[in-house]
């Protein structure tokens, strides 16, 4: 792709905001004497993941995990790696792991194998976007901020080959 059109604003920064704030109290509920371990899924979350804990008033730790699963395009290639595994010990931990955006499902799949081998008190799963058109496995999504149509979205900590991370909003590439 040579040129490329301006994305198009999907979701505004006010609305994820807003959205992020109703997240909140219901992991509040949940989590609020268990300080979880919150694992973002790098590099798409890191956005999310920043606006998120900031909403959180309570004890929790932070870490990121590495997978890629994409090559530089915009299909799955539907196998997962670990490029940069979480430092923090896993086993007895209430786990909630960060994902910006749900689409083939395959990465959370092998996430969750992954994570489930290590022991962990609990492990449930938010993400900020579900396209639930492209699921190619089954996935529970405990907390669910937007669903979204089948288009390819960027902004918000979502790429298209690395550009468009730092827009504010969700956006529509080629809407
Ligand atoms: P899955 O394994 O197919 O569910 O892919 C999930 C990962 O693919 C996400 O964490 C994103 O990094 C990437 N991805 C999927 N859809 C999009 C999109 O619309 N825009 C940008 N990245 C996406
Ligand atoms: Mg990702």
């Amino acid at each position: 792709m040579s040129s490329q059109a301006e994305p198009k604003v999907l979701i505004s920064q006010q609305e994820i905001a807003a959205r992020i704030i109703q997240l909140s109290s219901e992991i509040t509920s949940a989590y609020r004497d268990k300080n979880p371990l919150l694992i973002g899924i790098l590099k798409g979350s890191f956005v999310f993941m920043a606006d998120l804990v900031r909403v959180l008033d309570f004890p929790l730790e932070v870490d990121f995990i590495g997978l890629s699963s994409y090559g530089a395009g915009k299909e799955s290639s539907g196998k997962v790696r670990v490029r940069r595994s979480p430092g923090s010990e896993v086993r007895g931990r209430h786990v909630l792991v960060v994902e910006d955006i749900v689409d083939s499902g395959l990465t959370l799949a092998f996430l969750k194998d992954y994570l489930l081998e290590k022991k962990p008190a609990s492990l449930k799963l938010c993400a900020l976007t579900d396209k639930p058109e492209r699921h190619r496995v089954p996935v529970n999504i405990d907390y669910l901020g937007f669903t979204v149509p089948n288009k390819f979205l960027v902004g918000y900590g979502l790429d298209w080959n690395e550009k468009y991370r730092n827009l504010p909003d969700i956006c529509v590439l080629d809407a």
